[in-house]
């Protein structure tokens, strides 16, 4: 069965329904817990979940990952309950099954559509051939507090791009038919506004204005929609004062009649019940009447539905014709999953074999070496083999670089740096004695911050590496300046001090498995760095939060009068970050030299085209994320003074000069404006084109909308 059949599946959900009493019907509504070793709030008792999947108060299991008792629940549900409907094993996904790729945040360094894509569809096929159905991911959170630890994973802090690493991430995990069963259905989350906790701390208030909202948090869900994601999560803050999980603006008018939305809503672990601590109910009961006529269809592991949704039917509080169409959101999915038809279509025998694939193991090969950033490079990389080198610091033979929710991803398939160059017969490579230290050429030191550090419910308030590394480090570069630093960490960390004596950075975050090998392959020059940042690198954790596509102020700061005191400034601290969006280094020598746009004025219906010219002007072959910017000049309500429109990576051979284009339409340009409409004023604009979001190249043109 396919999206196609469509009209089937209403057919087959409406006969099901027709058969089902209240609590079967309520009992799709439910995510129950079983007995699992994952759990990211408190445990439940699960020894009531077999009961209860036999009596058909069961619609979804959270977490089990073991074959065996996925088949014992399924069979449980198939066999056992009254109508036989199959159960929707969920697990997190994030960036790996087996086979680990680099965190979120690091795949989004490589600005790679197609490769995201790719990656999304090999998670896809591990995860499927384990017996499970749908991954809670992506995770389309903006970011802008490197503090908050689930900044790990998301796309970073820009919309446009998170859209299109969503669909890609989407498009993979679906393939446009979740019947196929190489493929799992996908749950964007966490809607919405999770990233804007105050002070970066876990689970703290989001307080976000309408206009930042629907600007800088909506567009990904949009695209997420549009792309088909089957389900999408709620997230475990309040917007507008009001818990997102209970929250009728989001959910109906938003979520449903805006947006169109027409898979399952889900709530996060326990956020139902968390209303409670919100303020916003009384009890269970409440819980239960206010999430689910806010529009919540199935509550994760809280009890408040299959408690309390009869009650509430009966006393006419909560309506059954709701009930049915939130079941039928969820049978639906069920259908086009193909479970009805093979309930254990996704378990194997053997299937260890589906698992660390020679191809998905060279694909996070790639995607780790796309994904490192080279923050600075005094010429010192790439490495030649005669340089002798001194490989040295905590992290150098550590595997403790697969990040946070690395599902069944271990650290026993980690290829450490050190461990690559043994590989590899570096031939010289020394020990790290005082003498050796001294003599080298080259000191390859890897620092960073453990894997436990971020994820959910790991904010830091300190977010500098630790003291005795930075002491290691210091006591290393008194007796040899030529350091090579390599920084492992779930977030951006603030690394100004070694910005200013390490010789080159590479700033890799946690790229999973392939970690060794991709950074030797980096630094001895056999690929070259080509990321660039999607977050924004602090200068100093006072500047947090610090993002590209900020507003101007009344009193931009003046680069020609630093001091003066009225105008926006630190008196302590630069405005600048150390490293802005977009920024990474490759070995190449990239000049833009010109560009050009070919309409002065610019109408709806039009399109822009616009043309940059970009040398590489050396020997090394490198990949160039090219960078496509506009600023409204003036506009009704403030807008960022830069915002990404569109973006290429492109392939340069040594000394290749190329013509790069991009298009924009006036979608481009549209923002919702003072009166809440989507469009673009009829105003003067800039377009802007280069290498990462700070050094631009402009040129002016007018833009014609209306308001539509
Ligand atoms: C997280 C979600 C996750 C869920 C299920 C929650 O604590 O916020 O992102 O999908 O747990 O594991």
């Amino acid at each position: 069965m396919t999206y196609s059949d469509k009209a089937l599946i209403k057919e087959k959900v409406n006969s099901l329904l027709s058969k089902m009493t209240l609590n079967e019907k309520i009992g799709q509504l439910y995510q129950a817990p079983y007995f699992s070793d994952i759990v990211t709030g408190h445990s439940f008792d699960s020894s009531q979940t077999i009961k209860r999947i036999k009596g058909g108060m069961v619609g979804s299991i959270l977490s089990v990952h073991d074959e065996d008792v996925i088949r014992k629940l399924q069979k449980t549900a198939v066999e056992e309950s009254r109508l036989g409907i199959p159960l929707l094993f969920a697990f997190d996904v994030i960036h790996g099954y087996k086979t680990s790729f680099p965190i979120n945040l690091a795949l989004s360094n490589t600005w790679d559509e197609t490769l995201v894509k790719k990656i999304a569809k090999a998670i896809a096929y591990e995860t499927s051939h384990r017996g499970l159905h749908l991954t809670f991911s992506p995770m389309l959170d903006l970011v802008r507090d490197p503090r908050w630890g689930r900044v790990m994973e998301s796309n970073g802090e820009d919309p446009y791009l998170s859209s299109i690493l969503g669909k890609a991430y989407i498009e993979g995990y679906q393939q446009n038919d979740l019947s196929n069963s190489d493929s799992v259905a996908a749950c964007a989350k966490h809607f919405i506004g999770y990233g804007h906790v105050e002070a970066g701390r876990e689970y703290n208030t989001v307080d976000i204005s309408k206009r930042v909202l629907y600007n800088m948090y909506l567009p990904q869900f949009k695209t997420a929609i549009n792309a088909n994601v089957s389900m999408i999560m709620t997230s475990f803050n309040t917007v507008f004062d009001v818990p997102a999980t209970a929250n009728k603006t989001l959910l109906k008018d938003i979520l449903r009649d805006e947006l169109k939305f027409k898979g399952v809503t889900i709530s996060d672990y326990t956020s139902t019940e968390e209303i409670i601590n919100h303020k916003i109910a009384d009890d269970l009961k409440d819980v239960a009447k206010q999430c689910f006529n806010a529009g919540l269809d199935h509550e994760m592991v809280s009890e408040s539905y299959i408690q309390h949704l009869n009650e509430l039917v009966q006393e006419k509080t909560v309506s059954e014709n709701d009930i049915n169409e939130s079941v039928k959101r969820m049978l639906s999915l069920k259908y086009e999953l193909g479970l009805f038809d093979k309930p254990y279509a996704y378990l194997y025998e053997n299937s260890n074999q589906y698992l660390l694939n020679e191809s998905t193991v060279k694909l996070a090969r790639e995607a780790a070496e796309k994904s490192i950033v080279m923050l600075k490079n005094d010429q010192i990389l790439p490495i030649s083999k005669d340089k002798k080198i001194v490989l040295c610091g905590p992290y150098v033979d550590s595997k403790d670089v697969i990040g946070e929710w690395a599902a069944l991803c271990k650290k026993d398939d980690v290829t450490s740096i050190k461990e690559a160059f043994i590989n590899s017969n570096y031939s010289n490579m020394n020990d790290e004695t005082k003498d050796n230290v001294k003599n080298a050429d080259i000191i390859l030191m890897a620092l960073g911050e453990p894997g436990s550090h971020a994820g959910e419910g790991n904010s830091k308030a300190n977010i500098y590496l630790d003291k005795t590394q930075k002491e290691y480090f210091d006591s290393i570069r008194k007796i040899n300046p030529n350091i090579v630093l390599i920084v492992f960490a779930g977030r951006p960390l603030i690394i100004s001090h070694y910005h200013q004596y390490a010789k080159a950075i590479l700033y890799a975050y946690q790229p999973g498995m392939e970690t060794g090998n991709a950074i030797y392959n980096l630094v001895t020059g056999k690929v070259s760095p080509s990321a660039k940042l999607t977050m924004t690198l602090p200068y100093h954790e006072g500047q947090i939060p610090i993002y590209y596509n900020h507003y101007n102020t009344g009193r931009p700061y003046d680069e020609k009068r630093p001091k003066y005191r009225y105008n926006t400034r630190y008196i302590d601290c630069p405005n600048e970050p150390l490293y802005p969006f977009g920024y990474g280094l490759s070995y190449g020598n990239i000049k833009y030299l010109d560009f050009e746009i070919d309409k002065q004025i610019f109408k709806k219906y039009d399109k822009l085209s616009i043309k940059v010219t970009v040398e590489n002007d050396n020997q090394y072959a490198v990949d160039e994320i090219v960078q496509c910017y506009i600023e409204a000049i003036t506009y009704s309500v403030s807008r960022p003074v830069n915002e990404l429109k569109s973006f290429k990576r492109v392939t340069f051979k040594p000394f290749e000069k190329k013509i790069i284009e991009f298009e924009l339409s006036i979608e481009d340009f549209r923002a919702f404006n003072l009166n809440m409409e989507w469009t673009a004023e009829h105003r003067k604009y800039k377009v802007k084109v280069g290498p990462n979001s700070r050094d631009l190249i402009s040129k002016k043109i007018e833009v014609v909308d209306e308001v539509s």
